[in-house]
């Protein structure tokens, strides 16, 4: 650090690990980055540690560090999403002036950024709330970044943010996403897609394990081949690692000796909420939001524990043929839940006045994200094709894919029925699947239901109009 006075490009509030890695990555990539953490002593310890990787400027008070930023101000907050994020948007409001920008870069609700976003034009500032993704080792080497907020404001904000994003083919992960809270929102989505690709990771590795008998060991091997093709992805990188690893207090796997109760911080559960009120069925991030609150209902299984099992079957005779069928299954799982979640974005985009480019969105999840995976790029390819795709489904490319999956999909979900091996995520995305392609769908006697209860009327195949039947008197049929 010298004793250079010249101004900061961007400041960081709040230094926990996220924001000191960020802070670290700008000053890196040779910033000038403020910096200011409400107890002092994270700020010094920053300084201490890593003031040689580059240029800080330590505040110990916000009006210092706000003092400290070149016009116009860029102040990105790294605090808790919720009360606190409000409490520093207050006082960096309070201290700074029109044309400057404050960023949100937790992984705050996109309602609230919405609400921010207004409440702080009206005062002549930009408001961006900016999606990180890529966890702490993310966000000191290269996370991928989502800001939505005005176009003047990444004007001013994107090349900084662009330079300390991870690259892929020299194509930064950052890109601006859209109004107020499309960045938000699209990293509540990417989250609850996480989910989805975490939960259909446990359920292949719960059917190798309990259907094909295999130990957490060559399971690890098995992901560790299947990374080296259309499943390549950080999420199965990782999961390799995990279960490879050997607890050393007890010299068992480390996945046996892990409590089986998933916790969820609500990104994904926002997702699903989201979803319901946008009328968009994402059932693999449902499934995977409800498994993990099922998983952590302790006493309930353990009351439940031994409720019957029924007559299961036998498990596959050929395993390896079975551990393809996984695998295939686990691809189209997976496909299926990606398509759901970009439907999402697409609803969310067209609820909100939103103009997301999906296959921009694709490119800057290639690296840098928790879900970053080879089949992004052919998710990008496919909005190139065609922006817009009514269903990723539907593009040619994973019709393809999907179709050479179906049988051993299929044949999966039976085998784990058989076995009383649960997989939602398998399950449900195959019938949403079947669901999508269906020529008819039970929703019509559904209709004739709601009508007979709630005279809620139904619509004809066959003529345009609302009709009714008189279902207490002579059944005959009115138009309503
Ligand atoms: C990311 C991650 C991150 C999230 C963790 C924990 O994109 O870097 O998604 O934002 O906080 O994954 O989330 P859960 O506790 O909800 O699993």
């Amino acid at each position: 650090m010298t004793n250079d006075t010249s101004r900061a490009h961007i400041g960081v509030v709040g230094l926990a690990v996220m924001g000191s890695n960020i802070a670290r990555n700008f000053a890196r990539h040779g910033h000038v980055v403020a910096v200011y953490n409400r107890s002092p002593e994270k700020t010094r310890a920053l300084l201490a540690e890593h003031g040689d990787e580059g240029e800080f400027r330590p505040a110990e008070t916000i009006e210092e560090f706000v003092a400290s930023l070149e016009r116009p101000r860029r102040a990105l907050i790294m605090v808790q999403a919720g009360p606190a994020t409000d409490a520093v948007i207050g006082q960096l409001a309070d201290a700074m002036e029109p044309g400057d920008i404050i960023i949100d870069g937790g992984n705050s609700l996109y309602t609230d950024t919405i609400r921010r976003e207004r409440e702080i034009r009206a005062r002549g500032l930009h408001f961006v709330g900016a999606g990180i993704s890529g966890g702490e080792e993310g966000a000191l080497n290269g996370p991928a970044i989502m800001p939505g907020g005005t176009a003047e404001a990444y004007a001013s904000l994107g090349p900084l943010l662009e330079s300390v994003s991870a690259h892929v083919d020299g194509t930064p992960c950052c890109a601006h996403i859209g109004a107020d809270g499309a960045g938000h929102f699209v990293k509540m989505v990417h989250n609850g897609i996480e989910y989805a690709d975490m939960q259909v990771i446990g359920e292949a590795y719960q059917l190798l394990r309990d259907a094909a008998g295999l130990e957490p060991a060559e399971i690890a091997g098995i992901f560790r081949e299947w990374n080296t093709g259309d499943l390549d992805s950080y999420l199965v990188e990782i999961t390799a690692e995990v279960l490879a690893q050997t607890d050393a207090a007890t010299g068992r796997p480390l996945v046996d000796v892990i409590l089986d109760a998933a916790g969820q911080k609500g990104t994904g559960r926002w997702t699903a909420k989201a979803a319901l009120d946008l009328g968009i069925p994402v059932t693999g991030i449902g499934e995977a939001v409800f498994a993990r609150a099922l998983s952590s209902a302790l006493d309930q299984r353990a009351a439940a524990r031994e409720l019957p099992a029924g007559r299961l079957g036998e498990a596959p005779a050929d395993r390896d043929a079975f551990v393809e069928q996984v695998r295939r299954a686990l691809y189209a799982s997976k496909i299926v839940a990606y398509s759901q979640g970009f439907d999402e974005i697409n609803a969310g985009a067209a609820e909100y006045g939103w103009d997301i480019d999906r296959g921009a969105l694709a490119t800057i999840w290639r690296g840098g994200c928790i879900i970053r995976a080879r089949f992004l790029d052919r998710i990008k390819d496919a909005y190139d094709r065609d922006p817009a795709l009514p269903a990723l489904l539907l593009d040619d490319y994973f019709r393809a894919q999907v179709a050479d999956c179906l049988d051993a999909w299929r044949e999966v979900v039976v085998t784990a029925t058989r076995l009383g091996i649960p997989t939602p995520v398998f399950a449900s995305t195959l019938a949403y699947y079947d669901g999508l392609r269906a020529e008819r769908l039970p929703a019509a006697l559904i209709q004739g239901q709601r009508d007979y209860f709630g005279a809620h009327t139904y619509r004809r195949v066959d003529r345009e109009g609302s009709f009714h039947t008189l279902w207490g008197d002579d059944r005959s049929e009115v138009e309503a």
